[in-house]
């Protein structure tokens, strides 16, 4: 069984969901200026030198090496691009309906993250934006009203702009000061509203998209060592600030993570899988256990990288350790060393092609075990109550003329998935705090940035370029999900069975 006020509900992120990108004196994100893509065609921005040449280049998913030294991102002069996180699924604007139909589907929970920028336009402003402040405390508002709980990322890949033209993000040290104090201000100023935080969004995916998850416009392997060593410090300064002002509250880390398997029964295959999912793992480490790993520093040191650890920090990762383990799991990762030319998808880790595992159509296997496995790997290593923030699966949903969505395939995956997740519970006996599936309402997809790859148990009439009424309409999973709730899972039957 579900534990009694196992919190169900459902994700988003700001900058793929609420839109209102330059309302009310809100800052530029770096994803602001990174255009939509679509399936294999990736996201790009325009950027100027100080000598006023533009160039245009990828820029997300190691694409920022194109970028020139001295160049800074820029809004598109000439309008050649469309930047999918201007309009979003404008949560901005559709706030109180989409919680609405939250309540609806009897969601104990709502993942959202703040927009920075909306807060500190720049991020270097002393005095908070009280139009950003407002605007959640409306959303947190009317998320009480319900019974809802929200669960609030302070960073789902929306660090402002102006922090990687001035300070190549998050390879500066004074960013972490410019996000403890952003931090500090929303956490005071929710202090009756949030119960729960988390601190990076998959803070892993550093590894895959510098630019988009730590601002760094120059992402070299030693930028992302440094950056991602001072979001853990950041976050450690977080959860210690709200362990010391607010017993009660929860703060968590935020991890990718899946299984990873090796495609064959040779060592060498089983061996690699053990190793990709060790590489990953050395972020929640330090998240969780508040150490850097010794293997870590040794190749850090054989690379030539020097961690910028100031005294008292080893003290304060100690110190800022987080209460619980979060992650996001969409599937499975298969590995070999061998030749093998069938790669498999994902928007920032990618694989080899399993064949025992069904794909959508961009390529992510769907695995039936796949939180099951999770859990229990991440229970054994730390020993902490644990929540997958998110989960689902992305389709090119077809709306009918009568306004319907049958998405019996997401209804199949997430069967297959909170069975899984029920097994943990049941049979490994796994403390599970909630399950927020990605996503509560359609939204923006992140990798492609594109409105066709669709995640939620709500259609939103929108197409890749930004046009459609925004008019939101239930999918057949609305309904399927609301009876999950009702029952606290028991009943994962088909709609037709019921
Ligand atoms: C996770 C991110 O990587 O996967 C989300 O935290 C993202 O922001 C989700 O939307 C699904 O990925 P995509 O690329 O299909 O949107």
């Amino acid at each position: 069984m579900f534990p009694e006020h196992f919190l169900w509900g459902g994700a988003s992120a700001a900058n793929q969901y609420e839109g209102g990108y330059a309302e009310e004196g809100k800052g530029l994100n770096c994803i602001d200026v990174m255009s939509s893509g679509s399936y294999g065609v990736q996201r790009r921005t325009k950027w100027q030198m100080p000598d006023g040449t533009v160039g245009i280049s990828a820029l997300c998913f190691g694409g920022d090496k194109e970028i020139p030294v001295g160049a800074v991102p820029i809004l598109d002069p000439d309008h050649e691009l469309v930047y999918p996180s201007h309009t979003g699924s404008d949560f901005y604007h559709h706030y109180k309906e989409d919680i609405k139909l939250m309540a609806e589907m009897g969601f104990k929970c709502f993942r959202l993250s703040i927009n920075w920028a909306r807060i500190f336009p720049t991020g270097q402003e002393e005095e908070p934006l009280q139009a950003g402040l407002d605007f959640y405390d409306k959303v947190f508002e009317e998320c009480h009203q319900y019974g809802i709980e929200p669960l609030v990322t302070l960073s789902h890949y929306e660090t402002p702009l102006q922090l990687a033209i001035d300070y190549n993000g998050w390879a500066s040290r004074k960013v972490v000061d410019h996000f403890f104090h952003y931090a500090k201000t929303v956490i005071d100023y929710y202090k009756d509203k949030v119960k729960y935080w988390l601190t990076f969004n998959e803070i892993n995916c550093i590894e895959h998209a510098p630019y988009v998850t730590a601002a760094l416009l120059q992402g070299t392997e030693e930028n992302i060592a440094i950056a991602a060593y001072h979001q853990f410090i950041a976050s450690a300064k977080v959860a210690q600030y709200i362990h010391e002002n607010y017993p009660g509250k929860e703060v968590g880390m935020m991890l990718s993570f899946g299984p990873v398997y090796g495609l064959t029964s040779d060592p060498a295959d089983q061996l690699a899988a053990y190793k990709a999912m060790e590489a990953n793992l050395y972020y929640s480490d330090v998240q969780m256990k508040g150490e850097l790993s010794p293997f870590k520093l040794q190749e850090y040191k054989e690379k030539g990288i020097v961690l910028p650890i100031l005294e008292g920090d080893l003290e304060l990762l100690k110190e800022g350790v987080c209460d619980f383990v979060s992650f996001s799991c969409y599937g499975s990762t298969t590995v070999t060393t061998h030749e093998e030319d069938s790669v498999g998808e994902g928007n920032m880790v990618r694989g080899v092609k399993n064949p025992y595992l069904e794909t959508n159509a961009w390529g992510w296997p769907t695995d039936p075990q796949c939180l099951r496995l999770t859990t229990n790997i991440l229970y054994n290593r730390y020993g902490k109550p644990m929540w997958p923030v998110e989960n689902g699966i992305g389709w090119s949903d077809q709306l009918t003329k009568d306004h319907q969505v049958h998405d019996d395939y997401r209804i199949r995956y997430l069967q297959q998935n909170l069975q899984s997740l029920k097994d943990a519970i049941e049979k490994d006996r796994l403390p599970i705090m909630g399950y927020t599936m990605w996503s509560a309402i359609d939204l923006v997809s992140n990798g492609e940035g594109e409105m066709n790859k669709r995640y939620g148990f709500v259609y939103v009439d929108r197409d890749n370029v930004g046009n459609g009424t925004y008019n939101r309409y239930p999918k057949d999973s609305f309904e399927w999900y609301k009876r999950v709730i009702a029952t606290n899972g028991e009943d994962l039957s088909d709609l037709e069975a019921r």
